[in-house]
């Protein structure tokens, strides 16, 4: 048998393996043949209610994600039905191994196997969730989201909800091969708080690649000193936090920017900065939208509409969420709006992602400018920033 063959058997024996040993973290089926509606399907192995593994599969068409709960017997028949055949490319990640699974142009079976030091494998009891954040992490202890026991808090669940659903949109973002080379990827995180979410990540990436490194900027001098005493008290290699507003920062690269739930205009700095720095992807929850709201006089036929102050501030932060698409749409990103997490634990849900492409899209340009004429909005800020 051709040493192709045999690494496609070696796959599936792989994958059926870690579904019935309940040790499969996630797999992501990406690169699809043209004709398939699908961008990824991930998979993730979970415990339901009774206790007994289920694995759900997410399939992801740019626009909408649908969730489907299969058994793991299901589950191996669903993917041989995808791949392969539809999908050209699976990275798998067990609590033992990284296997990266490729069907190359001449239709021959590429693996790579990577062993890593054991990760715990599916939670059980109290936790149906395999989260890449775990519970017992000793930050979120430190930060109040935790107790002693890596229990977390009862009022902390929606925070550590939202920590793991955030590190989930970045690991699905970027490929896992990049997130895993040796390099590492350098991420800023703009506007960091308290710094959940920075920790969080940092933890992650650093779990992925030793060299991945995090820098947090914080306008708060009394935020900046938690996190440095943090980093020091719980020796945590390659992050930091600098003190300074994100417009003033100075920030001259970064392999991915984030910026969660940064006030107004704080986010267009960020995604300003992001653009500037090249970075190759960015992930933003815009949090109030005040500027667009002060700046826009709508038109007249949507008066009866906008008469009603809750009315107009929802279309304002619409509007200017879908400008900010458009515009890192026409200077050569990818972008994606969407829901990240249910309303009922935050309402300022909606993420902008982003991959860049290096190639400007002209339809956004021109898209951007009639949303601005048609609103009579002389500028948006974002697109003053990037101007200069
Ligand atoms: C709502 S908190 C979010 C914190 C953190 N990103 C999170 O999601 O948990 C917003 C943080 O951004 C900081 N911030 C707002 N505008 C800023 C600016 N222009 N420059 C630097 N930091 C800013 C605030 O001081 C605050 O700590």
């Amino acid at each position: 048998m051709s040493s192709s063959e045999n690494n496609k058997i070696a796959f599936f024996e792989t994958i059926s393996d870690s579904l019935s040993r309940g040790t499969l973290r996630k797999a992501t089926l990406s690169n699809p043949v043209p004709g398939v509606s699908w961008r990824r399907v991930t998979l993730n192995l979970f415990k339901n209610a009774s206790g007994a593994l289920e694995v759900a599969f997410h399939y992801d068409n740019g626009t909408q994600v649908e969730r489907k709960n299969l058994s793991p017997a299901e589950a191996s028949a669903a993917l041989s039905s995808l791949i392969p055949g539809q999908f050209r490319s699976v990275n798998v990640r067990t609590t033992e191994q990284d296997v990266q699974f490729e069907e190359t142009r001449q239709r021959t079976f590429r693996l790579k196997r990577r062993a890593h030091s054991g990760e715990e494998s599916i939670p059980s009891h109290n936790r149906s969730k395999n989260y890449l954040v775990p519970s017992d992490a000793p930050f979120l202890r430190e930060l109040g989201i935790s107790m002693e026991d890596g229990t977390i808090r009862r009022d902390r669940h929606d925070k550590f909800r939202q920590i793991n659903k955030f590190v989930e949109v970045i690991d699905d973002l970027i490929p896992q091969q990049r997130l895993q080379a040796s390099d590492g990827i350098s991420v800023v995180d703009f506007g960091s708080g308290k710094h959940y979410l920075t920790f969080a990540l940092h933890e992650h990436l650093r779990k992925l690649s030793a060299s991945s490194r995090t820098l947090g900027i914080e306008q708060r001098p009394e935020l900046v000193s938690l996190g440095q005493g943090l980093v020091e008290r719980l020796e945590i290699p390659n992050l930091s936090f600098n003190y300074s507003s994100i417009a003033a920062s100075d920030v001259k690269a970064a392999d991915l920017v984030v910026a969660l739930h940064a006030c107004d205009t704080a986010t267009d700095d960020a995604l300003h900065k992001a653009v500037a720095a090249g970075a190759e992807f960015i992930c933003v929850a815009p949090c109030c939208h005040k500027y667009v709201r002060q700046k826009f006089t709508g038109s007249a036929d949507l008066l009866p509409m906008l008469r009603h102050g809750i009315i107009e501030e929802r279309f304002c932060e619409s509007l200017t969420d879908s400008l900010r698409v458009l515009l890192l749409e026409s200077v050569g990103y990818q972008a994606k709006l969407f829901e990240f997490i249910s309303l009922e634990h935050t309402a300022k849900n909606v993420m902008i992602t982003a991959r860049k492409t290096g190639k400007p899209n002209q339809d956004s340009k021109v898209a951007l400018e009639r949303l601005k004429d048609k609103f009579k909005l002389p500028d948006f800020y974002l697109d003053l920033a990037l101007a200069t």
